[in-house]
């Protein structure tokens, strides 16, 4: 690392300059001594409008700063992001700013430190803000730490910190809600005072709230300044945005459930916080969007390609718990005849799993169905694919032999009765030895060097969690998911050559955080292709096409209006396209269209997974497309859908091409440059009545 002290070249004194990938965060100390403030947050240079800083007879200073971090005590008026009981009957603490911030830089990162400490020498924080000029997320953490040899100290919300968003007075706030089969529904919120509150207590992201917001002023247009705030981490957590009547700043603050969490200090102990981020766009809601992608697929994913995105056959929709070798292995050999690239069988294989009353945790082929284990059925799929299997390591049936083995290891509140959900239980991983168990599991599983795909699922809440007379026990969200995170990890690290899919019932544990250790996600279990639709176009409002795992099923269209089997693969394209269907019922003719639907698909993926996406519409509109256009602008590919009520012709604007760049259509051969190309290309709907693939590649570089 090449670190310094002190403010950078370029920065004015008492402020501090995290460059990012277009604009920049500056901070500088709070006169208060509470802290630090946000100046600035934009386009370099750019002179930041004055602070106000001034009290009233209803506010102290501090109340009416930008605060970087804000402390119950040292604050009064005001919403912080620090709660602590410092065990002396006091209600918070008072805390000051040691010393000056400290910047390091690396490459192109750029990290500054704080520590604010508590005079009594009980409580220290340290606040870390992180940039870098890769993408133009903020990230931010803070490690709280107990510095008393005697005190135990008790913090009953212990966010990861906050921004201050220069929208208000109000707010227009858009989130992504729903539930299982309906996740990541956009919804809007208009704010003009008050706190909206979203989270999970479940101990996990959850299918309710995605852990992510896009703030703008009220009444804001689709191009106007908007902001995004999102929470990396997928346990119980909690995000906030604050409107205060008549204040200027809308501040969104977030971290784990202040709710269903207590995380206690012993002396020496301490507690680094997951990351909160942040983005800003001058260019509206889609340019936050944009700007996430970038961050993701530069900052979180290990990496883009087809390696770790291949084209997957999986099993779940076709044969349930009815897992049988021979029959897997049909399945698998039209799967290679269609181009599929990785055969992954879903639940159902592993020791007593006839259905979902029985089997969690005997992580061992079924005997029965399996006499002679994975191996013949692993010969019949590799090497024409990778082969790969589900695991929900996380959970237990009362009717397995772990479970017999080891009652005890499960959550359970004490003599409460035990919750089943799904006829299973969830293992409490915040206990070292249910960690080293499981992590052995994965390590024996994968001594098979040829399974190279793992979808790791959770099919339940976590309830009861904790352990009485622990007195960390009130953190058990938090202990178990570092310790998922520590075997996801393993993994990664240890297993390099394996793709992972995150999932929990479809999209309930989606988030910054699972994508940073997973290749793709499970995004939802609702495969009908319209509903499908909807739910991806709001999942890419927050993450990236790289990540959304999509397979074609055999699903109908739940109620919605018909659409064309081509269609369902249109949708799967938008993302990591799989099948998941009952190949065997497939027709020669169906087939044979799969196959080159595959190849279409082989054939833009890089560009869907690279490139800049622009939506165009709304899924429930008569008509509704994806444009992508790759970073290097070589290709723009546009993903097309069609109601039945759509009428004339659909004309797309493909933006993001080199204007002076000439590009071939692929369905008819014309070349338009790409001045014309913004303007709008026809969507012919070759494919299909109701949907269509438009691919434009550069002709002349
Ligand atoms: C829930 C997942 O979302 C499904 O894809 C499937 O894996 C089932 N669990 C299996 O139990």
């Amino acid at each position: 690392m090449d670190a310094r002290n002190g403010p950078a070249a370029r920065d004015a004194p008492g402020s501090w300059r995290l460059p990012t990938a277009t604009g920049e965060y500056v901070v500088g100390v709070a006169a208060s001594g509470a802290g630090l403030v946000l100046l600035h947050w934009g386009a370099p240079g750019e002179a930041p409008p004055p602070l106000r800083t001034e009290s009233t007879n209803v506010l102290t200073p501090a109340d009416v700063e930008p605060l970087e971090y804000a402390v119950l005590g040292t604050r009064h008026v005001q919403r912080s992001e620090l709660v602590a009981d410092l065990g002396d009957g006091l209600v918070g603490a008072l805390l000051r700013l040691e010393g000056r911030p400290d910047v390091e830089r690396s490459g192109t990162a750029h990290m500054l430190t704080a520590r604010l400490v508590e005079p009594t020498g009980t409580l220290a924080v340290r606040l870390v803000v992180a940039t870098d000029q890769a993408h133009d997320v903020v990230r931010k953490h803070v490690v709280v730490e107990n510095v008393s040899t005697d005190r135990t100290i008790a913090l009953s919300r212990v966010f990861s910190g906050a921004f201050d968003l220069p929208v208000g007075p109000g707010a227009g706030v858009a989130l992504l809600a729903g539930g299982w089969a309906t996740e990541f529904t956009p919804m809007t919120a208009a704010l003009p005072a008050g706190e909206l509150s979203i989270g999970s207590r479940t101990g996990l992201t959850g299918h309710l709230y995605a852990p992510v917001v896009t703030v703008q002023r009220l009444g804001a247009g689709p191009d106007d300044e908007a902001f995004g705030v999102a929470l990396a981490w997928s346990g119980s957590w909690r995000l906030s945005v604050d409107a205060v009547p008549h204040r200027g700043a809308v501040r969104v603050s977030a971290g784990v459930d202040d709710e269903s969490t207590v995380v206690t200090l012993l002396p020496g102990e301490r507690f680094v916080t997951p990351e909160l981020l942040g983005v800003r766009s001058p260019h509206g809601p889609g340019g936050v969007s944009r700007r996430w992608h970038a961050f993701q697929r530069r900052a979180l994913s290990r990496t883009t390609g087809p390696e770790h995105r291949p084209v997957v056959y999986n099993s779940w929709y076709a044969t349930g718990f009815d897992v049988r070798p021979e029959h897997q292995a049909r399945l698998a050999d039209v799967a290679h005849d269609l181009g599929v690239e990785a055969f992954v069988v879903d639940d159902g294989w592993f020791a007593g799993r006839a259905g979902d009353h029985a089997g969690l945790g005997d992580w061992w082929p079924d005997p029965s169905t399996f006499p002679d284990g994975l191996g013949p059925l692993v010969d019949a799929v590799h090497p024409r694919m990778r082969f790969g299997l589900w695991v929900e390591p996380e959970c237990v049936n009362p009717d397995s032999d772990l479970f017999r083995a080891h009652p005890d290891w499960v959550y359970r509140a004490g003599d409460r009765p035990l919750v089943t959900i799904r006829n299973q239980y969830v293992l409490d991983l915040g206990r070292p030895e249910v960690e080293a168990y499981l992590e052995d599991v994965l390590r024996t599983l994968l001594a098979e060097r040829r399974i190279t795909f793992l979808k790791w699922d959770m099919n339940r809440p976590v309830t009861d969690g904790g352990r009485p007379g622990d007195p960390h026990g009130r953190q058990w969200s938090v202990q178990h998911t570092r310790a998922y995170y520590r075997l996801m990890a393993t993994l990664r690290r240890d297993f390099p050559h394996v793709t992972v899919e995150a999932c929990s019932s479809g999209g309930g544990r989606v988030d910054n955080a699972v994508l940073a250790l997973s290749d793709v996600v499970w995004t939802s279990d609702q495969t009908a292709p319209r509903a499908r639709l909807a739910i991806q176009h709001g999942f890419l409002t927050a993450y990236p096409a790289s990540t959304m795992s999509s397979w074609v099923t055999d699903h109908d269209d739940h109620g919605d209006d018909p659409c064309s089997f081509e269609f369902r693969f249109v949708v799967a394209m938008a993302g990591v396209l799989g099948i998941g269907a009952d190949l065997l019922r497939w027709h020669p003719a169906r087939r044979t269209r799969a196959r080159g639907l595959v190849a279409l698909h082989k054939r833009v993926r890089r560009t869907v997974h690279t490139g800049v996406v622009v939506p165009y519409g709304q899924p429930r509109d008569p008509y509704y497309a994806l444009v992508f256009a790759a970073p290097d602008g070589g290709q723009a590919v546009v993903l097309a859908y069609a109601r039945p009520s759509a009428r004339g012709q659909l004309r797309v604007p493909v933006t993001g091409l080199d204007p002076r760049a000439r590009y071939r259509l692929g369905h008819d051969g014309s070349v338009l440059s790409g001045r014309e190309l913004a303007t709008g290309v026809v969507v012919p709907f070759a494919l299909a009545p109701d949907a269509d693939v438009v691919v434009l590649d550069r002709v002349d570089r």
